[in-house]
């Protein structure tokens, strides 16, 4: 299969040469932009906008129309694991996603069963293909997960939004049934990411929203585990192109060495850490993604300017940088904004290749 015409994020991610420093942004498609309210409005709501390949091709190439990004990323969820498992996802409106059947008791618990890709996420396949054809290989394309903790914070609670009180009370007191979540939850998301990787995605990275409210031993045992399995089953070619991964915990700042030890490619940063302390303590076993605060796009476009440019600078000379936010694009932030960042990158990030 030919390479993207514009393979800067799989060369950054493999910490090879490039010319200027990848950027694209997580939740890039998403209610910022006034193109995706309208097809989301055609589509009913955002899941039928997800199980419809046609509409989820439609909103994953609407950002990169706007903006000149490195990369194109499924338009999905990371929820649609736990839907195919049967526990009834919905999305009230402005009230963010919820389970009719969250895990609470231990037979529903023993009856969890991992979901075949092929049969019960065959939309998300079949989506990845047409975004494939549709991209005409003019970049790369990101498939992705969440991780089986942060999967297991949504089963578990049932709802976003929440202390984690289900989920850590589980965790002290029945540690097993946890890990039998977590085990199957791994089990699904390697078969996930390999299909999706057999239906054409070329980069994948696994979403750790909540690993970052673990304690320090819990983080390792129940969310680090947990993803270094999933790494150690990935498929790291299709069609004799390397696949590169990228592992990103939120709040994840403290455990970079061990994150980066996991077999991962490159590691995600919120925008806590300093960029250039990253690359003193990881930076040459893996590539770095971030960091920059989302907030900052609601700024000027001085300010998105020289934010970025500090980050670039942290970063320093060489490969290995790909820019992006340090969590999800905010829905209330002005297109604008976005378009500042893109070109600050790639204008400001030259001399440092
Ligand atoms: O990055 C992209 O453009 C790809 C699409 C993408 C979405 N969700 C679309 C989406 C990705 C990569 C995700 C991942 C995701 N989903 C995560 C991990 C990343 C993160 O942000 O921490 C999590 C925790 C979820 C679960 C989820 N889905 C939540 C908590 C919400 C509601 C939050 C919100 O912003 O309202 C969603 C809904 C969702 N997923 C939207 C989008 C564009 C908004 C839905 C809408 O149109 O109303």
């Amino acid at each position: 299969m030919t390479k993207p015409r514009n393979n800067t994020l799989l060369k950054a991610l493999l910490r090879q040469p490039t010319k200027y420093t990848p950027v694209w942004l997580m939740r890039q498609a998403g209610r910022y932009l006034p193109e995706y309210n309208k097809t989301r409005a055609r589509a009913g709501d955002f899941l039928s906008l997800c199980k419809n390949p046609d509409f989820a091709t439609e909103v994953t190439m609407q950002p990169l129309a706007r903006f000149p990004l490195d990369a194109a990323i499924l338009f999905s969820d990371i929820l649609t694991i736990p839907d195919a498992m049967g526990l009834g996802l919905y999305f009230a409106e402005g009230e963010g996603p919820k389970f009719e059947r969250p895990l609470r008791e231990e037979w529903e618990i023993r009856s969890l069963a991992m979901p075949d890709p092929a049969v019960h996420l065959n939309y998300v396949m079949d989506a990845v293909s047409q975004i494939r054809k549709t991209l005409d290989n003019q970049v790369p394309l990101i498939g992705f997960s969440g991780s089986p903790f942060t999967l297991a914070c949504y089963m578990i609670e049932g709802c976003g939004g929440t202390d984690f009180r289900q989920i850590k009370t589980m965790l002290y007191q029945r540690p097993d049934l946890l890990h039998h979540i977590l085990d199957i939850n791994a089990k699904s998301v390697t078969a996930y990411l390999n299909a999706q990787i057999e239906s054409g995605a070329q980069a994948v990275m696994i979403f750790d929203t909540w690993g970052g409210v673990l304690s320090h031993t819990a983080y390792q045992k129940f969310s680090l585990h947990y993803m270094t399995e999933i790494l150690a089953g990935l498929k790291r070619e299709h069609d004799g192109e390397r696949v590169p991964s990228i592992i990103f915990t939120k709040g994840g700042g403290l455990w970079l060495e061990g994150i980066a030890n996991s077999g991962c490619d490159a590691v995600g940063l919120d925008w806590t850490i300093n960029i250039s302390e990253a690359r003193r303590r990881i930076g040459d076993k893996v590539a770095l993604q971030g960091n920059l605060d989302p907030a900052i796009l609601f700024s000027t476009p001085e300010v998105i300017t020289s934010e970025a440019g500090k980050i670039l600078e942290d970063y320093g000379n060489g490969n290995g940088h790909v820019f992006n936010l340090g969590h999800g694009i905010s829905q209330f932030t002005p297109p604008e904004g976005a378009q500042s960042l893109v070109d600050a990158v790639h204008t400001l990030s030259k001399k440092y290749h």
